[in-house]
This record gives structure tokens, C-alpha cells and sequence, in this order.
């Protein structure tokens, strides 16, 4: 990557700058135009990418009006994927198995493109960063929404030995565990039916992060040298990374890397050019550390 450094650009100024952003609802805490101005000054690529406020019911008027005006590409998140699955004229095969779409991008022929990096994210983060083993794991999902069924088709190719969802409302699990049955027998349950089993890597696709709940989890539902991951990130240790903690996970973490790892793919999709992920992570997490450390700061 040392080569682009010469080539470096004022991602924000330049008036011939391509243009990108992320839609979502609320957006104000979004990390992601600082992850895209890291990967543009990394790659030396001439882009501008900004966060905007876009509730559900103006996506598709502001979407229309972002395109109108030249931009090349955006970013959907919550409420937004089902939407800018809807949106897209046509979809990855991600995309499609996840019914969701977190990137869209103007392809040549002025048609627009929806992917899914979520799943691909995840897998970057687990595989390369963290070294996880995945074929022949035993996996628990905790929660039934659409932050679970963005990841379960790329997790399922990885050829874990089991997949159980645990939800709150067993009847989404089940729903879900249907859908995928052409690919994988994924198992459904209630919370109450975890205590006796154990899992090597347990995935927290919950909302309960965002308000620092935990679902009831009992002891002895990770495996010796297990791993818990948290789809959310936050500045402090969520409640789910806590509980691996106390739980002898050998690695618990949050949603940090894998939010990094799909905006990198994202990068790519539009770009062609694919920037280290690793400095990237390295740098936002001991920014979040320091703020932690000195909140008024
Ligand atoms: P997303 O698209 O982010 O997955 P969602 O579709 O609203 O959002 O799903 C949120 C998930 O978090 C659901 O599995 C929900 O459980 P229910 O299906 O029973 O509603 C789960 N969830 C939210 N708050 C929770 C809590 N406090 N404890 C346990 N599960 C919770």
C-alpha cells in the first residue's frame, strides 16, 4: 500500500471527487466516512463519502435525488436494507440469500447494483483477523432478526458441524432455520432449551447490546477456548463481550472488525481496490479506548 502514499488527496475538498454515503436512521454516531477516508487516503483514491439522516419512509425519494446527482455509491443501514434490497435493479447472490442489501452501487450501464458485505465482513473478521476455526464448529446465534439472517448463508459455507438460532420468539428462529433448510439443518430454539448444550463460537445477533441487556444465557453454554462475538460495537465492552469474559471465552469481542471488514469490501465493490483492514481496526479501537478514558475529551 506505501506506493499510493505519494498519491494522497484531500478526500473532502476536491470538487472532482466521486461521491458516496451512507442512509440510516440515526446516523450521527456513524464511523463509517472516517473508515472510507482512511481507506481513500490508504489507496489514494479521490472520493468524498458522508453520513446522511434518512428515515425509512423518504429512502427511496432520497436515494433517487443521491443518484440524480451523480453519486456512485452508497451505504444502507438500519432501517434501510430491506429497502435498498427492494431499491436495487439487481442483486449479488449475498444479497439475495440475506434479503438485504448494505451496499449499492451505479454500475456502467446506469443500473443499479445491491450487495450484502455483511456475511463477507463477518467471515474476514472471524477467519483472518481473529483465526477462528470455523469448519466444524458448533455455532449459536442468539436472536431471529435480520442481523442473523444477513450472516447465516456465508457462515453455513463454512461448514460448521451445527448451527442453532436461540431467540426470544422461538417462532422466528424457526422461521428462519425453515428458510435455510435447502442448505443446512439449522436448528431453532427458545432460550430455555440452552442449559445441557455448549457451542464453540456463540454469536450475538441480538438488539439487546444497544441497551445493554444480555438474553438469559446459562453457564456452561461456551465451549473450553470458545469464542463470543458481538454483531454491535460500542466504545465500552458490551454486555455479551462481558459475559465471554466471565464465561472463559478465549476471545470475546464486538462488531469493531467486522464493521471495518465489510465497509472494506464495500470499498472494493466501488473501487476495485481493496485497503488493509488491520491499521484501520488497530486505530479506531485505541481512539475508543482513549476516549474511554478521558470522556470529556
Ligand atoms: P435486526 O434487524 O437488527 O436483527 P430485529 O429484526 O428487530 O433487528 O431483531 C432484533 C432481535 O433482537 C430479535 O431476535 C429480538 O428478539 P424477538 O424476535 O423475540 O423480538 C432480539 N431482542 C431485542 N431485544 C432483546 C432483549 N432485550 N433480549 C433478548 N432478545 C432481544
Amino acid at each position: 500500500m506505501n506506493e499510493n502514499r505519494t498519491t494522497l488527496v484531500d478526500t473532502a475538498t476536491s470538487s472532482q471527487a466521486d461521491r458516496y454515503a451512507v442512509f440510516g436512521h440515526p446516523i450521527g454516531h456513524s464511523k463509517s466516512p472516517r473508515i472510507h477516508k482512511l481507506f481513500a487516503e490508504q489507496t489514494g483514491q479521490n472520493l468524498v463519502y458522508t453520513a446522511q439522516e434518512v428515515p425509512a419512509d423518504t429512502f427511496k425519494a432520497a436515494a433517487d435525488a443521491f443518484f440524480a446527482a451523480g453519486g456512485k455509491g452508497l451505504n444502507c443501514t438500519v432501517p434501510l436494507k430491506e429497502l435498498a434490497w427492494n431499491y436495487a435493479n439487481s442483486l449479488s447472490e449475498a444479497a439475495a440469500a440475506a434479503k438485504a442489501v448494505n451496499t449499492l452501487a451505479l454500475a456502467a450501464d446506469g443500473s443499479i447494483l445491491g450487495d450484502n458485505t455483511d456475511g463477507i465482513g463477518l467471515l474476514n473478521d472471524l477467519i483472518a483477523n481473529l483465526r477462528i476455526e470455523l469448519p466444524g464448529a458448533a455455532i449459536l446465534i442468539l436472536g431471529a432478526g435480520g442481523a442473523c439472517r444477513g450472516i447465516l448463508a456465508p457462515l453455513l459455507k463454512q461448514k460448521p458441524a451445527s448451527l442453532v438460532i436461540a431467540n426470544r420468539t422461538p417462532a422466528r428462529a424457526q422461521a428462519i432455520a425453515d428458510d435455510f433448510k435447502p442448505l443446512f439443518p439449522v436448528e431453532a430454539c427458545g432460550y430455555g432449551a440452552l442449559p445441557g448444550q455448549s457451542f464453540n463460537l456463540i454469536i450475538n445477533a441480538t438488539a439487546a447490546s444497544l441497551s445493554d441487556e444480555l438474553p438469559p444465557l446459562p453457564a456452561g453454554l461456551l465451549a473450553a477456548n470458545g469464542t463470543c462475538y458481538d454483531l454491535a460495537y460500542a466504545n465500552r465492552p458490551t454486555a455479551f463481550v462481558r459475559w465471554g469474559l466471565a464465561n472463559g471465552a478465549a476471545k470475546s469481542v464486538d462488531g469493531l472488525g467486522m464493521l471495518v471488514e465489510q465497509a472494506a469490501e464495500a470499498f472494493y465493490i466501488w473501487r476495485g481496490r481493496r485497503p488493509a483492514t488491520a491499521p484501520v481496526i488497530g486505530l479506531l479501537d485505541a481512539e475508543r479506548q482513549s476516549a474511554d478514558r478521558n470522556p470529556d475529551a
